[in-house]
């Protein structure tokens, strides 16, 4: 009898553990398994399931000392618990330390701070689980707990796995510049196409002395990345007087400045988000890192010569961008063409190809691709970007501007002055009638 109930006891266990395995795969919702389930207990399921994952994780150096639980948790109730960066720090902390002194932890909130992201289709901005847009690569970031909340997101909330990609979670993957490859390319910060095809990626890729992305922008594994000139080449304040003026149009068009030559709350933005170096303090300690790193292989002439190049190289692209920028404003100004609705600034490079005038989108195309492409090419030794993507892209586009604001302002004297001879006519008219009734009345 005794044995009889243990048997019992038994069965309604074994029943037991299927029913809560069946109530896992019929919903799929991940209710909780069992309680302290040791790692081999996540390969049971894990093993069919995700066989890749648990093959990756095979693979990492970490696998030797930990398991899936390590990160995960052993309790397969909250959906919501993935591995955040707090997890690493537990036993990273001096790399996530250095993480957090650098841009990329602040890429969630640039992103989401970018007034473009407020008018776009959350799917695009990427406030989703989706990552089909802008999160797809400012996932690099730290998201805050209140965008968690806000927006119910449950994946990539941890930036680590941007390089370190899973799970593997390996540094000579991470060093490859394919891995940066990732989000630096294309339309506004092709850095590894032009690096790739420079003299220095060249000698890299054949296995000579020659330095990668890593090797110039952190190293000794150092995790802060940041650069003297930002993403926007916006250095604040600027000495050259002819410079600054022109610096001071491209702040208008930016919003950060306003029609009365003052600084705007958008301000706060380039600040809080670290988008541009506001004091020549903080600019001159990264610019002369920055060429302390190149000597390691370079003349110290060499290197001083090649940073003046890029510099004549920025301030002629910023005297064309400033021309353009002005002819927009003024078309504005003169109420030739109106802000797009709900536009407090205008123009707006921060709104992206969102406006309803297509001279400004061109404005757009010409400040981030054509002139990012200029100044970015010339620290990036890639001449076919400085001059034909970079340089000759901004004078065209120039021209397609001054082309434009001939029209606009042609349609608008044509449109002036047929108001003008319609008014004359309906005038005439009028004149005409009182004059046959008085003529009428006399009679
Ligand atoms: C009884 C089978 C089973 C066991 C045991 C199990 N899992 Fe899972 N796990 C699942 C299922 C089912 C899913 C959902 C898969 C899907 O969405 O297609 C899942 C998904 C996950 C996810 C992804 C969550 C998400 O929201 O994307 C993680 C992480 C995970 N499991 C970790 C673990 C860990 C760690 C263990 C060991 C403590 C474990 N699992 C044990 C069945 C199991
Ligand atoms: C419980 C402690 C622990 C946690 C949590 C942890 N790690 Fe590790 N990690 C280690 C240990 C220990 C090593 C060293 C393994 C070795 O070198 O043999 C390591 C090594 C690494 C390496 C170097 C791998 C290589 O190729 O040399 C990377 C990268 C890394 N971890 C990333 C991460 C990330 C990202 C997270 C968070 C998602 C994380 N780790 C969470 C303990 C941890
Ligand atoms: C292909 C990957 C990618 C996509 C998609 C992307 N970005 Fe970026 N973004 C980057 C990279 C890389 C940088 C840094 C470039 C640099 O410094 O040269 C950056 C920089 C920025 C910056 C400037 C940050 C600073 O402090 O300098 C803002 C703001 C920004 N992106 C907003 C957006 C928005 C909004 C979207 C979507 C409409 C978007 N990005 C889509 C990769 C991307
Ligand atoms: C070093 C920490 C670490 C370990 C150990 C680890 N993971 Fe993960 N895992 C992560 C990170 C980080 C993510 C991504 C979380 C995010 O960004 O939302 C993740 C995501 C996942 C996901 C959901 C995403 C997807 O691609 O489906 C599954 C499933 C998963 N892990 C399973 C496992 C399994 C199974 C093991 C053990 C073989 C394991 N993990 C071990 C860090 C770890
Ligand atoms: C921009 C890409 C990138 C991101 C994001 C990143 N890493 Fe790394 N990490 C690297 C590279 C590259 C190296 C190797 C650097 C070197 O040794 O030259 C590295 C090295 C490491 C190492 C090995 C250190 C050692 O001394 O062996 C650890 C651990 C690590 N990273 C953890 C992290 C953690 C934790 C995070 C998240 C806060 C993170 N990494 C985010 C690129 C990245
Ligand atoms: C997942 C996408 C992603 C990957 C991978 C990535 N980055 Fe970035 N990176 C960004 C974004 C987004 C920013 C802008 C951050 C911000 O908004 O502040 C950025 C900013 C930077 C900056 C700072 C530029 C400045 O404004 O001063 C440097 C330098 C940089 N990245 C280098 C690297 C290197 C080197 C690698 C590869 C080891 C790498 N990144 C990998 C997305 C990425
Ligand atoms: C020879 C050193 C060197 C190499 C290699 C290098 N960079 Fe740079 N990078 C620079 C310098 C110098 C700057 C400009 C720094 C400044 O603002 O003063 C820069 C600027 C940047 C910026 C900020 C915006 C810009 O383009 O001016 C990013 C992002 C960046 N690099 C990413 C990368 C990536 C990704 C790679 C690899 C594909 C790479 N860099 C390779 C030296 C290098
Ligand atoms: C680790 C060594 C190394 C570092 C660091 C380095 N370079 Fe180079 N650089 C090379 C090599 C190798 C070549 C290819 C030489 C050739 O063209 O024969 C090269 C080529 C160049 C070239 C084009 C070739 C020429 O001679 O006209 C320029 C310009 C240049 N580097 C500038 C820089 C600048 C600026 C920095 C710092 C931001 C830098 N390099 C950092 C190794 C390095």
């Amino acid at each position: 009898m005794k044995r009889f109930s243990l048997l019992i006891a038994c069965l309604a266990v074994v029943v037991l553990s299927l029913m809560f395995a069946v109530a896992v795969s019929a919903d799929g919702e991940m209710m909780l398994t069992t309680t302290a389930a040791p790692s081999s207990n996540c390969l049971t399921c894990h093993d069919s399931m995700t066989p890749g994952i648990v093959e990756s994780f095979g693979g990492s150096k970490m696998a030797a000392v930990l398991d899936c639980t390590s990160c995960h948790g052993n309790h397969h109730a909250d959906k919501t618990s993935a591995p955040t960066i707090d997890t690493c720090a537990k036993c990273h902390a001096d790399k996530v330390a250095q993480y957090k002194e650098g841009k990329h932890a602040l890429a969630w909130d640039s992103m989401v701070a970018c007034p473009v992201s407020a008018g776009n289709s959350p799917v695009l901005t990427g406030l989703t689980n989706s990552m089909k847009g802008c999160n797809q690569c400012h996932t690099v970031g730290i998201i805050s707990d209140e965008l968690i909340a806000e927006n119910n997101i449950v994946r990539d909330v941890n930036p680590c796995d941007s390089c370190h990609l899973r799970h593997t979670f390996s540094v000579e993957q991470a060093k490859d510049p394919e891995s940066c490859a990732q989000c630096h390319i294309g339309f506004d910060h092709p850095q590894y196409e032009m690096w790739v095809d420079s003299a220095m990626g060249v000698a890299y890729e054949a296995g000579l002395k020659a330095p990668s992305c890593v090797e110039c922008h952190m190293k000794d594994g150092n995790h802060a990345v940041k650069t003297a000139w930002g993403f926007l080449a916006l250095r604040y304040p600027e000495e050259d007087a002819e410079w600054l003026a022109n610096r001071i149009a491209i702040l208008q068009g930016l919003g950060v400045v306003d029609r009365n030559g003052e600084f705007t709350d958008r301000l706060k933005i380039v600040s809080d988000y670290d988008i541009a170096r506001l004091t020549a303090e903080d600019f001159n300690k990264l610019y002369s890192e920055e060429k302390t790193r190149c000597q390691e292989c370079h003349a110290a002439s060499f290197v001083e010569a090649q940073f003046n190049a890029a510099e004549t190289v920025m301030k002629e692209a910023d005297a064309i961008m400033a021309e353009a920028i002005k002819i927009v404003y003024k078309l504005f100004d003169d109420k030739i063409i109106k802000p797009t609705e709900g536009w407090d600034v205008y123009p707006d490079l921060l709104q992206f190809h969102n406006s309803d005038n297509t001279i400004e989108n061109e404005l757009f195309d010409m400040f981030l691709s054509y002139r990012n492409r200029a100044f970015q090419s010339t620290f990036h030794m890639n001449a076919d970007y400085t001059f034909w993507y970079g340089m000759d892209a901004m004078r065209v586009s120039l021209d397609n501007i001054k082309a434009e604001d001939a029209t606009l302002r042609a349609l608008h004297a044509a449109k002036t002055t047929k108001t003008i001879a319609f008014i004359g006519i309906g005038v005439a008219v009028v004149a005409l009638a009182i004059g046959v009734l008085v003529f009428l009345k006399k009679k």
